[in-house]
């Protein structure tokens, strides 16, 4: 039991990665708030921890909104009385677009919950993390495309270095007397229910992507394991570091 009471706050977990990462912490001892933007499908997570043995709630949080965010941290402080572990984990793609062509609703929407969640969680976190004496651990589920011009388009490659340049930066400032560790998982390609937020690829955009691709697909189990690692005190020297885990697609 790597997080045995723990308490863990992961975002866009009823699906893919977020889903994983939220039942591996579970198995492991943590206490999980499960946030995500629709209930019906939270509570399906929420009930396959329960089924298991393990403790979780459910919260409907748009991570775009502030209001939300908030909410969803202090939701975990009143039920589980502490804040431990958050992981950053909810975004979505943006078709590739080219900058030429991005429209402000596509830069805004994309941005706003890729970049602008994880900063409201963060600092709603922080704000408990710093008082408590086990400090706390954030993890930016970021991408390749955070490292990377042409792993997604104009919008999603600004949002994702936006979001390793907030690990740094967490990790930098609050990382100093070593209770605090912030780091960033930069996945390649997942199978996921992401694919589905892709509607209309742009022509330009999708012919900039790399096309060797990783020797396979990512299961999102090898992104929660990883996950895992940086949450528990195995990772305990590991702050500010981005984890790449893309079966070796950006090493071509
Ligand atoms: N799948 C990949 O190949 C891949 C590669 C690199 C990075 N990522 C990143 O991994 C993370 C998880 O994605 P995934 O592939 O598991 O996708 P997914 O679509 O399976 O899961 C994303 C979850 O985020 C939720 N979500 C979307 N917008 C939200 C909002 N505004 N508020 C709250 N929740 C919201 C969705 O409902 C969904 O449950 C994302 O940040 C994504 O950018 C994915």
């Amino acid at each position: 039991m790597k997080l045995q009471n723990k308490v863990a706050v992961v975002t866009g977990a009823r699906s893919g990665m977020g889903r994983a990462i939220a039942e591996l912490y579970a198995r492991e001892g943590a206490k999980v708030v499960v946030a995500d933007l629709n209930q019906a499908n939270i509570d399906t997570v929420v009930e396959s921890i329960v089924a298991s043995g393990g403790e979780a709630v459910g919260v409907t949080a748009n991570v775009a909104k502030d209001a939300d965010v908030t909410a969803m941290v202090e939701t975990a402080v009143r039920t589980f009385g502490s804040i431990d572990v958050l992981v950053n984990n909810a975004g979505i793609m943006d078709n590739f677009v080219p900058v030429a062509d991005v429209t402000d609703e596509l830069w805004e929407r994309v941005l706003g919950v890729n970049l602008y969640g994880p900063f409201y969680a963060c600092r709603a976190a922080l704000k408990h993390m710093v008082g408590q004496e086990s400090g706390g651990v954030i993890i930016n589920n970021a991408s390749v495309g955070g490292l990377f011009g042409a792993r997604g388009g104009s919008s999603y490659v600004t949002s994702k270095h936006g979001v390793i340049g907030l690990t740094k930066s967490i990790a930098a400032t609050y990382g100093r007397d070593g209770k605090i560790r912030c780091n960033a998982i930069a996945p390649g390609a997942v199978n996921t229910n992401i694919g589905s937020t892709i509607t209309a690829p742009h022509p330009l955009g999708l012919a900039a992507q790399n096309d060797t691709g990783p020797a396979r697909t990512g299961d999102p189990m090898d992104i929660a394991r990883v996950a895992l690692f940086l949450a528990s005190d195995d990772a305990g020297f590991v702050n500010g570091d981005v984890v790449k885990v893309d079966g070796g697609w950006t090493a071509r």
